[in-house]
């Protein structure tokens, strides 16, 4: 070709971006595309012409077509920002997040200090459940935006879907606190300060801060939520007791001595009773401590817990567990959906005891393994109603005189509700008879049912 055939060549290919360019901004996508297509051809601007190619192939739809443009345009430009950007947009849209995941790092790598990468990967890693990396991505989107609202509320909103609702009232419970504390002090006076101390869920790292205070050297504490175990670990420092006092971010089935714990440990201290007792796998976490990372006769706090109750009636608590009617239709099939286990204040709720405080269940904690447990009981009516179900409380006993309670006549404001167990149906009992009840635990969870009621309907 002479160099004047190569001129009006140019001439030509320039015509045509120029037309497609045109057509793009008209909004005529299939002629653009065409023409964009063929400027490519001719391998004319080529890193130019697929940005605006992969544009207009997104525009009218063809994510799949985009990507493909965008890949030619990386594999040419591999720190191409904007090209791993908007691959990232539309794998993103095609739900495929995991991809879109990759291609933000890898945009993240070429400009780490760019908010709306930070910002759009936190989103999506928020989407695909990662949820810590999410938290610690929009961190870093306000350590370079202070003022961004949107990243703040999404921080919030995250944090608030990992960290339980109740902890911060559980953190101000002083009467929990002050038991806890005299629990420790007493393992302490009975171990000496340089045992080993185990301390499982650190929460904000109360608990071992209070053995370290009390002049406790060798506490290990773990947490299995990350935010918060970095958290443990920046109010222990912020107290002065990180010497004493180490924070490791696992489950303590992650554990092991030798590694994390230096030594088997001469006392376990472990809050991590739900408010139903078992929720928070107190059982599979206490048996797997004892086999392999406590002593022989190692201190256990809590020693034993219990699940007392009552049978109760109120109008406000059936409304809150069992529907019948509703606009006119019979919705009652609805409760073979409704919950087992309703948290509920105690002191707030309007309900009637129909009987004495029982005992559902207690555990010794102290045990090296546990069994679930079923067993029929008859509980005496002391007053005619029609029992909704039983609301439950908690009695733990931490080390020796040393208990704690939640009991509904007294507790209010701290970190525990109580529980209602609905019954399937609410039953009319009469005062003076009794009423039949299973009762138990799963290991994970409370059992309060009624029981068969043929003996029940006889008066004492
Ligand atoms: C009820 S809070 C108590 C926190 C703190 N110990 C206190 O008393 O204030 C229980 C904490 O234990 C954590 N946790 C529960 N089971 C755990 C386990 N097996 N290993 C590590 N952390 C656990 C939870 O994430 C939660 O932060």
């Amino acid at each position: 070709m002479t160099t004047s055939d190569k001129g009006e060549a140019a001439g030509l290919v320039g015509r045509s971006l120029n037309e497609a360019m045109h057509f793009h901004a008209m909004g005529d996508l299939d002629r653009a595309e065409k023409q964009y297509v063929q400027v490519l051809s001719k391998e004319y601007r080529t890193t130019d012409i697929l940005p605006l190619l992969a544009s207009v192939v997104a525009k009218r739809g063809d994510a799949e077509a985009a990507i493909y443009y965008w890949d030619k345009l990386l594999a040419i430009d591999p720190r191409h920002l904007t090209g791993y950007l908007e691959k990232a947009n539309l794998l993103r849209g095609m739900g495929k997040t995991a991809e879109a995941i990759t291609c933000y790092e890898i945009a993240r790598t070429i400009a780490p200090e760019n908010p709306l990468i930070r910002n759009n990967l936190a989103v999506t890693m928020a989407e695909f459940g990662r949820k810590d990396d999410a938290l610690q991505e929009f961190n870093h989107v306000l350590r370079l935006q202070p003022g961004n609202i949107n990243a703040y509320h999404q921080m919030r909103r995250l944090s608030t879907s990992i960290v339980p609702f109740w902890h911060v009232a559980m953190m101000n419970d002083v009467s929990r606190n002050d038991a806890f504390e005299a629990a420790i002090l007493k393992a302490i006076e009975m171990r000496g300060k340089d045992a080993q101390i185990l301390d499982i869920g650190s929460g904000s790292g109360l608990l071992s801060m209070m053995a370290a205070r009390a002049g406790a050297t060798n506490v290990v504490t773990c947490e299995s939520v990350p935010v918060i175990a970095r958290m443990a670990e920046a109010i222990v420092a912020d107290n002065g007791y990180s010497e004493q006092v180490k924070v490791v971010s696992k489950p303590s089935t992650g554990l092991s001595v030798g590694k994390e714990l230096s030594a088997k440990a001469e006392i376990l201290v472990s809050e991590i009773l739900s408010s139903d007792l078992l929720a928070e796998h107190v059982l599979s976490t206490f048996e797997d401590a004892q086999s392999r990372l406590l002593t022989d006769d190692a201190i256990v706090i809590p020693q034993r817990a219990a699940a007392i109750g009552c049978l109760v009636s109120s109008q406000t608590l059936t409304d809150y567990s069992h529907v019948k009617t509703v606009s006119g239709f019979n919705v009652q099939r609805f409760n073979g959906l409704a919950p087992m286990a309703l948290p509920i204040h105690g002191t707030m709720s309007d309900w009637t005891r129909l009987s004495d405080d029982f005992e559902i269940t207690s555990v010794d904690l102290t045990r090296k393994t546990f069994e679930a447990e079923l067993r029929q009981v008859a509980i005496p009516v002391t007053t005619s109603g029609t029992v909704v179900g039983v609301v439950q409380w908690m009695h733990v006993d931490l080390l020796d005189d040393i208990t704690f309670a939640n009991h509904p006549d007294d507790y209010h404001d701290g970190g525990w509700l109580q529980i209602l167990h609905p019954f399937p149906e609410p039953i009319a009992v009469e005062a003076g008879s009794s009423l039949n009840l299973l009762v138990g635990h799963d290991k994970k969870s409370l059992i309060v049912l009624p029981g068969p009621q043929k003996r029940a309907a006889s008066k004492n």
